[in-house]
């Protein structure tokens, strides 16, 4: 279903989401559903963290497609970043929930996550360039915190990616 994406200022963007316990649970798999088809109907969103559409979950999605690609789960739940290299990079973002604006973050060039799928199978990833960063992106997301917060040289020009 369609969720109407929550923007900057409401307060459960700000809240430390729950973490996920039973993977049975109806409600656990409406918000999956949810996210999915709402970041697809996203015209730039390559990721969407459960509190965006109103659900203080350690749930977030990311591109159907980038995921495929990657041969990846599209489903990150309870993800934890379990080692981070030393390295970092100024990258350019944007949020979903902040519309129009755009900055420069300090990301970690490579991180490994830990996370479950929605059947709760665990996996790790070892990432870095654009998955990497989203990642990063959307783990903020679940601990409250926005990309705004660590942003350097906002701006409202669109990058070209
Ligand atoms: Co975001």
């Amino acid at each position: 279903m369609l969720k109407p994406i929550i923007l900057e200022g409401q307060k459960i963007l700000r809240e430390k989401s729950q973490k996920i316990d039973n993977f049975q649970e109806k409600e656990f798999k409406t918000i999956i559903k949810n996210l999915r088809g709402t970041l697809k109907k996203t015209k730039n969103g390559i990721g969407l963290a459960a509190q965006q559409i109103g659900a203080n979950q350690r749930i977030f999605v990311i591109d159907a497609e980038l995921a495929k690609k990657l041969k990846i789960p599209d489903v990150f739940i309870n993800p934890i970043i379990t080692k981070k290299s030393f390295r970092k990079e100024k990258l350019e973002e944007g949020c979903l929930s902040v519309p129009e604006i755009y900055g420069f973050v300090k990301r970690y060039r490579q991180v490994t996550v830990e996370a479950r799928d929605e059947n709760n199978n665990k996996f790790i990833l070892t990432t870095k360039g654009l998955l990497s960063q989203i990642i990063q992106h959307e783990i903020d997301h679940l601990n409250g915190i926005l990309f705004i917060d660590k942003a350097t040289q906002t701006h409202n020009i669109k990058p070209e990616i």
